[in-house]
């Protein structure tokens, strides 16, 4: 009988709650209200012929390249930041070798790295989930192959500072460093640049936040250019589709677009955590367009909460599950008209637990 390989049999199972997502969308850290108008005229615009044909990435690589600042030979663009990760795991894990991620955090590193037959060391963040070197540094081996490190975090919005970034680039030459910067818009602080000093460090963008793109399937990985040579052996020559590199160069032209969602975005995360503050709920100050509270002790009042929201039209995502986040849920900032509801929803939703918490205690 066929039977996946044992890497594969043991892989938990990885199921976004993508079904039924009716509502006001704070749940999967997207861009609430889409793309740049320039880059649904260029989706209209498109013909059979560009269809028809297999996509040519090299052309758009090299514009991204240059919009990004660096040479078409450090960069491949992929099929989301998804697929870099899949590609680094390919290209630098061999089984029984050491992945290195610290958790809480964005669920691929993991399943990725199992998936290649890695042995996944899970490194605790801090207290406050503060970023610890130290730690991290400690539970590097000659088996670490690949260190994954969201930066600002998905979980918790905070983040690493370039000196530990650097520090463990430098503890561990043999591995694959990883700086996802998937929020880097929200955040605008970057590591680019130091792939050149550290040949072991990569780091990738994606359009699926600030640009708004996430269903066309778009993302940057920057890495040392003899290393990119080898992910582009193991990448497929078509990963990125047609009507996605149509779009891309329209969708970097449009920055006064980005910077307005931007800047929307993060006076929504000022206003949020302020009304967090005022219902003295426990949350993470946030580098990114989210933000990661403590709604409750249990994963009963995360779960209440979840459901309280949706019944008025707003869906957050319950992070009860993950390490660290017993009673947490997550909450995608989006701009102004969104976050009007939000806070009226969050507010409603707070009064009546409390009732109910009343009721039940009475
Ligand atoms: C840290 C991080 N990396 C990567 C991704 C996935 O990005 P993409 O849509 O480009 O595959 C996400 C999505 O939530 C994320 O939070």
């Amino acid at each position: 009988m066929l039977r996946a390989r044992e890497a594969v049999r043991t892989l938990p199972t990885y199921h976004p709650p993508l079904a039924g997502r009716q509502g006001l969308r704070l749940d999967f850290n997207e861009n609430t209200v889409g793309c740049s108008p320039r880059v649904l005229d260029c989706l209209r615009s498109l013909n059979l012929e560009q269809f028809a044909k297999y996509p040519e990435r090299e052309p758009v690589e090299a514009k991204i390249a240059d919009f990004i600042g660096v040479a078409a030979s450090e960069l491949l663009l992929t099929n989301g930041v998804d697929e870099a990760i899949h590609l680094l795991c390919q290209t630098y894990l061999d089984p029984g070798d050491e992945a290195l991620i610290v958790v809480p955090t964005y669920s691929m590193y993991r399943i990725y790295a199992m998936a290649a037959g890695a042995q996944v060391v899970a490194v605790p963040l801090g207290d406050q989930f503060h970023f610890c070197t130290e730690t991290v540094c400690d539970r590097i081996t000659d088996r670490t192959r690949l260190i994954a490190i969201a930066n600002p975090n998905n979980r918790t919005g905070t983040i690493a500072t370039p000196q530990d970034l650097r520090r463990i680039a430098t503890s561990a030459p043999q591995a694959a460093v990883l700086i996802d910067e998937a929020y880097f818009e929200f955040y605008g602080q970057t590591m680019l640049g130091a792939h050149r000093d550290f040949p072991n460090i990569f780091l990738t963008r994606t359009f699926s936040k600030a640009y708004g793109m996430a269903g066309l399937r778009v993302g940057v990985l920057v890495g040392n250019a003899e290393q990119m040579r080898s992910l582009r052996r193991v990448s497929s020559p078509y990963n990125v589709n047609a009507a996605a590199l149509a779009c891309l160069p329209q969708a970097i032209a449009d920055q006064t677009y980005i910077q307005q969602y931007v800047k929307e975005v993060l006076d929504a995360r000022s206003t949020l955590e302020r009304a967090l503050e005022a219902n003295s709920i426990p949350f993470w100050p946030s580098h990114a367009n989210f933000v990661l509270a403590r709604i409750g002790a249990s994963a009963a009042d995360s779960a209440a909460f979840v459901q309280q929201m949706r019944a008025r039209g707003i869906l957050v995502r319950d992070r009860s599950a993950d390490p660290g986040c017993e009673g947490c849920v997550r909450i995608t900032l989006g701009p102004k008209a969104h976050t009007a509801k939000l806070l009226k929803a969050l507010q409603e939703t707070l009064h009546e637990l409390r009732l109910l918490q009343g009721a039940s205690r009475s």
